[in-house]
């Protein structure tokens, strides 16, 4: 764990992502180029045929940045920028207007509790505290072992669903604090 400030939930969750020590397994280092190789030559060539500006392709490579990295770091968003005939400045502002993307390092499994209103009701709290507890971490922090970051979030538009939790693109529903125990069982 690191030495970061300690921050209230509250105000850890406005903002994205603490250092992390250690990134997930998933990261690349900070400097690998998104565009050297095959594989990411050929997205984005694919997205740029896909719209009528290249400008327009600024969030689907922003995407792509995050997919690949787990992040999208001030080199990325350089390349990336590069690419579509922009400003560094333009790309990192829009990087850091969606929270969506993560301005740090996360942990291979990326854990966002909801706690807004209708999650709050339904012990989103205890929730967040739970998987805080179980894996060792604060709010924003990843683990040691680099395996997961918690995050309060804001909705996560599924309030039917009461607590709910996004674990990199998988959705939880009904998320109890005695189900994380299981739920993190089943990530690794
Ligand atoms: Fe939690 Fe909407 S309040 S998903």
């Amino acid at each position: 764990m690191s030495d970061e400030v300690e921050l209230h939930p509250a105000v850890a969750g406005a903002q994205p992502y603490m250092r992390a020590e250690t990134q997930g397994e998933n990261s690349a280092p900070e400097d690998a180029p998104l565009f050297d190789d095959g594989a990411g030559r050929e997205r984005l060539e694919k997205v740029l045929s896909r719209y009528p500006t290249r400008r327009a392709a600024l969030l689907p490579l922003l995407n792509y940045a995050q997919e690949r990295n787990g992040w999208v770091s001030r080199p990325a968003m350089k390349e990336i920028a590069g690419e579509l005939d922009l400003t560094p400045a333009y790309v990192h502002s829009v990087a850091t207007f969606y929270t969506m993307y993560n301005q740090r390092p996360v942990g291979k499994y990326l854990i966002q509790v909801c706690t807004n209103i209708s999650c709050d009701l339904c012990g989103g709290e205890e929730v967040l505290e739970r998987f805080l507890e179980e894996t060792g971490t604060r709010p924003g922090e990843t683990s040691e072992d680099g395996l997961y970051t918690v995050m309060e979030v804001e909705c996560l538009g599924a309030c039917g669903f009461a607590t709910v939790v996004q674990v990199n693109d998988e959705y939880y529903e009904d998320v109890t604090p005695e189900r994380v125990p299981e739920i993190l069982d089943e990530l690794d």
